[in-house]
């Protein structure tokens, strides 16, 4: 069987799975406030619609899968799902991207089920800042969410943190300090433009090279250290006589198309071969037919794109091709 190799020789072993739109709160970076059309329920994939497309893509060598929403944890009995997945043989890692409110509750049962890692957002210490970012929710109860993950076993615990100029900057230097002090990975992310380039993202996206500022001004001593375990575009940092670590994901100062190895499921059933651009494969149509599954991802391969142009959107340098439209949420990151 033809494995998954794109027209420039990037190899796909890793599918990240959205398994709903919706989502508890409306990240100022992700949703407008008064969220997006959602989907209607009947056109999301069912937990078996999305074991028999990750069947046929652990075929063709996907081995690593990253369950998104929205927020994946509002989606009934989701460890169900996660059982059912880690019980596919070539499957070797399966991770959950969350925003944590209803991690505590949760934690135990996934992690019984095969869960292996969680990956949290988190954008501010500040209760009062949580609620102007996440115009929602509780900072208590995430922190709740992340001991609990830690409790119960699942390491390495990472947070991620989107930095926000004028918004949560302030908070780089704390962020480091407990990544210093905890057995945490903190995550700073640059702020993408996806689907609301025109919104105000100009104005408040930051450049991680000040991360490196600040910790060498606060006079941590780091090195690069690569051995954290992931499947994702992070570059991770260690302190020297550090508890945990630091890592940074920055796609617009710094783009790692060249090293992409994944593909994104939408939870109404499309393939999206890169998060930034428009095009989109109809793989819902396909279930029920394996050569059919897999003559969409074999297409994803011939229509991925190179690269993002997120750096030329930032610099009002003409697109090559049409972004999308769907929001960050739409899509799970
Ligand atoms: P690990 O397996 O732990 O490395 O996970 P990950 O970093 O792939 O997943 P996570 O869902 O935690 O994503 C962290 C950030 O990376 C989010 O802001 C994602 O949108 C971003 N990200 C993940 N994959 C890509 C990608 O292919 N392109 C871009 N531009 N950003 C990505
Ligand atoms: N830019 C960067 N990261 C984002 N996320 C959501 N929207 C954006 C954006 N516009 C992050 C969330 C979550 C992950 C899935 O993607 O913080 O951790
Ligand atoms: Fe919800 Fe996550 Fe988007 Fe925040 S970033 S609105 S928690 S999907």
């Amino acid at each position: 069987m033809q494995i998954l190799e794109d027209r420039y020789g990037r190899l796909h072993d890793y599918l990240r799975i959205s398994v709903t739109d919706r989502c508890n709160l409306r990240c100022l970076y992700c949703m407008p406030e008064e969220g997006v059309q959602f989907a209607a329920s009947e056109t999301l994939l069912s937990y078996d619609d999305i074991v028999e497309i990750v069947k046929v893509g652990a075929s063709l060598g996907i081995k690593k899968l990253r369950i998104t929403g929205g927020e994946p944890l509002i989606r009934p009995n989701l460890h169900e799902l996660i059982g059912q997945l880690s019980a596919i043989p070539q499957i070797e890692d399966i991770a959950l991207t969350t925003n944590g409110i209803y991690l505590e509750s949760q934690a135990e049962k996934l992690r019984k089920a095969g869960l292996n890692r969680v990956n949290i957002s988190l954008d501010t210490l500040d209760p009062t800042r949580f609620k102007f970012i996440a115009r929602n929710g509780d900072l208590k109860k995430v922190l709740a969410g992340i001991e609990a993950a830690a409790k119960v076993g699942f390491s390495p615990i990472k947070l991620n943190c989107v930095l926000l100029k004028g918004i949560n900057e302030d908070e780089i230097a704390q962020f480091l300090r407990l990544a210093y002090e905890q057995p945490l990975h903190v995550r700073f992310i640059e702020y993408m433009p996806i689907g609301h380039a025109d919104e105000g993202w100009k104005q408040h996206y930051l450049p991680l090279s000040t991360v490196l500022d600040i910790a060498q001004k606060e006079g941590y001593n780091i090195s690069e250290k690569n051995e954290i375990q992931g499947n994702g575009p992070s570059e991770n940092w260690e302190f020297s006589g550090g508890v945990g670590s630091f890592g940074l994901i920055h796609p617009i100062s710094d783009h790692f198309c060249k090293n992409c190895n994944r593909l994104r499921l939408t939870s109404d059933g499309l393939i999206k071969p890169c998060l930034y651009w428009m095009d989109e494969l109809d793989m819902k149509s396909a279930i029920g037919n394996s050569d059919e599954l897999r003559n969409v991802y074999y297409k994803a391969m011939q229509i991925k794109p190179q690269n993002h142009e997120m750096a030329e959107k930032l610099l009002d340098i003409a697109q090559t091709h049409v972004p999308t439209e769907r929001r960050m949420s739409q899509i799970g990151g």
